[in-house]
């Protein structure tokens, strides 16, 4: 079998991001609707860890090198650390990341790192405490600064700060963030609003376009921003060193620029669904199969021929309001 998963449009399928749960103690409005999703969700609908790690170890087999674990929020399960446990003695996943709002990062950043999670990206919109709890309905700044300070006293590396920015709400923090990113030795990513589930276009009217969050930050250093050219930064985003300094940051920018052509990822939701791409409906549900009673052969090849229909691209520009399908916290960003 081949120990590559190559889609038809000739990308390298070599990451997949992996929702352990699609609950959050956060409520961004970019993400998820006040009242949460699927209250009634039921235990027994999410993967266990032991399916998790099953259908991580199909892809590793299949040569997927770097697996994220996302929500939701992935720290209101219990004993994530179990989990990297199971999947960090794979040969060939050379890297394990965790995305987090760091609210319980403080407390389990050891254990994670211990077991195996290499490095972390953090959601932190703002750095005014009121601000904050605004835009997450009711996040602590002062426990996620913690949060972050513990991740890097432990040696997570690299550990990343993910900011949405918001036209009106937090986009005169973009200079703070990036000196707070400097002080922290931690690169900044900077993300468009996306018009993700009713949440993410509900946002759309705060869309601050990435060229414009890139002149603001040149002003604000007076240097230079120098493309990445490293390996490690393929992918969506787009990555620059600040000339004369060890400092980076980085855009995302889903809706002004077309960042498909290098998506190397899909997304494994916490109930067991393959979504094929962050804007299309495609998916594959691999939890039914799982659970009657596939082998490892037959799991793959559902992954393979999954991946035969992940499409070209999304239609964020075109087509706004057509993707309501499908909740940004589902898919864990
Ligand atoms: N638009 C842009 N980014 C989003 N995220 C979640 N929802 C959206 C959205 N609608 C990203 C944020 C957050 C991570 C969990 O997912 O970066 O930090
Ligand atoms: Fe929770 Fe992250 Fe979504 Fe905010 S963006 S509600 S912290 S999952």
């Amino acid at each position: 079998m081949s120990k590559s998963l190559i889609d038809p449009f000739e990308r390298r399928i070599e990451y997949v991001r992996v929702s352990v749960t699609d609950l959050c103690n956060y409520r961004c409005g970019y993400c998820m609707p006040e009242q949460g999703v699927h209250p009634e969700g039921h235990h027994a609908e999410y993967l266990s860890y032991e399916e998790l790690a099953r259908i991580i170890k199909a892809f590793v087999d299949l040569g997927v090198s770097k697996v994220r674990l996302t929500g939701g929020e992935p720290l209101v399960r219990k004993r994530l650390y179990e989990l990297v446990e199971m999947i960090k003695p794979l040969e060939g996943l050379e890297d394990i990341a965790l995305s987090t709002n760091a609210h319980h990062l403080e407390r389990e950043a050891e254990k994670l790192h211990l077991a195996g999670v290499d490095r972390c990206n953090i959601s932190i919109d703002s750095l005014r405490p009121q601000r904050f709890n605004k835009i997450t309905r009711g996040g602590d700044l002062e426990k996620v600064l913690k949060g972050v300070d513990k991740a890097l006293e432990v040696g997570m590396k690299p550990v990343k700060f993910n900011m949405v920015v918001m036209k009106g709400t937090n986009d005169d923090e973009i200079e703070a963030m990036v000196d707070y990113g400097i002080e922290k030795g931690v690169e900044v990513r900077f993300i468009e609003t996306m018009p993700i589930g009713p949440a993410g276009v509900s946002m759309m009217d705060q869309h601050y376009a990435a060229d414009k969050i890139l002149k603001r930050v040149k002003a604000h250093v007076g240097a230079d921003l120098i493309p990445s050219t490293d390996r490690s930064d393929a992918g969506p985003a787009r990555n620059f060193h600040i000339a004369g300094t060890n400092a980076r940051i980085g855009v995302i920018s889903a809706v002004s620029q077309h960042f498909c052509e290098s998506c190397n990822r899909v997304r494994l939701t916490a109930r067991g669904v393959l979504a094929l791409c962050l804007g299309q409906e495609d998916s594959v549900d691999l939890r039914t199969p799982l659970r009657e009673g596939i082998s490892d052969q037959e799991l793959q090849q559902l992954i393979i021929n999954a991946i035969a229909k992940k499409p070209e691209r999304h239609f964020f520009n075109e087509n706004v309001h057509n993707i309501e399908f499908r909740q940004m916290v589902q898919l864990g960003g």
